[in-house]
């Protein structure tokens, strides 16, 4: 998997300028490029002296995405790089399990996550004696994490996975024989990846009586209570409405979206997943349902392609990583991601089983 890189090599500051112009236009006042051009420099500027890499989740805002990274990508792309980076310094312009996972994958070198308050409901949604007290429940399941979650619970984990993979450690989980699946936290991302591999899916609160009614010998993926605080809030409705305004259009939706939105749309898959329909696959229209900077980056990467820039809901957490505070970490080299070294040790494999399945 190629991971995408950008050209934020740009040396001078009228280099950045018109790097930026050229990227942004159409999507972004000029007024605001103008505004932010001098800080994406500085940014540059620093981060080649301190030999740090960039990485920029695709959530960022567009002045962001467009000027700083040196790669950006999807939760899992993002992960790769970082597993195979020479850098010294790895700067994640994410949220803050993000910044957990490249720490774990390189415990030595200085890991920056520029807010310290870029959290995530997944990530919150579950803790390490939750899992204990699900692995008792469940004795002999497998225990698969999604990567939106701290190191503690990957700790406790046999696998991680990301929505770019999920389908994937699930059919190998199969083929190994596995019949109970523990599938953790996002409720909806388990149900639909259950559903995409025609395996039954139930709460894990559910009562002894649905339980017994899957035979021991059935495979069964079994899920946590936790919601994405920005997916869940897309309806149906919101789906048939875009189809009233836009019969044309091409509806991609994130899998952390309810299984009744996931039913109606024409597209399910990961940040990266909608990256590539949109380059590749030629359509009127796009409308995306996730976070609302991924229209604009696209609109701004892919200018021939008609996104219907329908912005309605942003992850508070991911616009908490502005150019501000990017610059103000590799300032002040904060805020640093430290793990305790048994956590990263008992995090790692499944972090590295996550990497290894594509
Ligand atoms: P991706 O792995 O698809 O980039 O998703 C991360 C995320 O936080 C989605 O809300
Ligand atoms: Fe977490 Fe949802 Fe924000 Fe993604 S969009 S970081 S899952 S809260």
């Amino acid at each position: 998997m190629a991971p995408t890189v950008t050209s934020s090599r740009a040396a001078s500051l009228d280099e950045t300028r018109s790097m930026m112009h050229e990227r942004l236009k159409g999507v972004v006042p000029e007024i605001e490029i103008e505004a932010k051009v001098e800080l994406a420099h500085a940014i540059n500027v620093r981060k080649r002296k301190m030999n740090a890499v960039i990485l920029g989740h695709n959530y960022m805002e567009p002045a962001l995405y467009h000027s700083v990274p040196d790669y950006v990508g999807d939760s899992l792309q993002l992960a790769s790089i970082a597993a195979e980076t020479d850098a010294d310094v790895i700067v994640f312009c994410g949220v803050w399990f993000m910044g957990e996972t490249a720490k774990v994958l390189n415990p030595s070198k200085t890991v920056l996550v520029p807010s310290d308050k870029a959290g995530c409901s997944l990530a919150e949604g579950i803790t390490a004696e939750d899992i204990k007290r699900l692995k008792e429940r469940f004795p002999g399941a497998v225990v698969v994490t999604y990567v939106n979650t701290y190191a503690s619970a990957k700790a406790e984990s046999d696998y991680c996975c990301t929505s770019g993979n999920a389908d994937k450690v699930i059919g190998k989980l199969l083929e190994q024989g596995h019949t109970r699946i523990l599938f953790l936290p996002d409720a909806y991302l388990a149900a639909n990846t259950a559903a995409q591999m025609g395996v039954p899916y139930l709460d894990s609160e559910s009562d002894a009586a649905a339980f017994d009614a899957v035979a021991p010998d059935q495979p069964l993926v079994i899920g946590w209570r936790a919601k994405c605080e920005v997916h869940e809030l897309f309806t149906p409705e919101d789906v048939d409405n875009i189809r009233r305004q836009y019969p044309d259009a091409v509806i991609l939706a994130h899998p952390e979206c309810s299984p009744e939105v996931i039913a109606k749309v024409d597209v399910s898959g990961s940040t990266k997943a909608m990256v590539d329909y949109v380059r590749d696959v030629d359509a009127p229209c796009y409308a995306l349902f996730t976070e609302c900077a991924m229209g604009d980056n696209l609109a701004a990467e892919f200018p021939h392609r008609n996104m219907i820039r329908a912005c309605t809901l942003r992850c508070k957490h991911m616009n908490f990583i502005t150019l501000e505070d990017t610059l103000a970490g590799l300032e002040k080299l904060q805020y640093k991601v430290a793990l305790a070294p048994d956590l990263i040790e008992r995090a790692r494999l499944p972090i590295e089983r996550m990497i290894a399945i594509r």
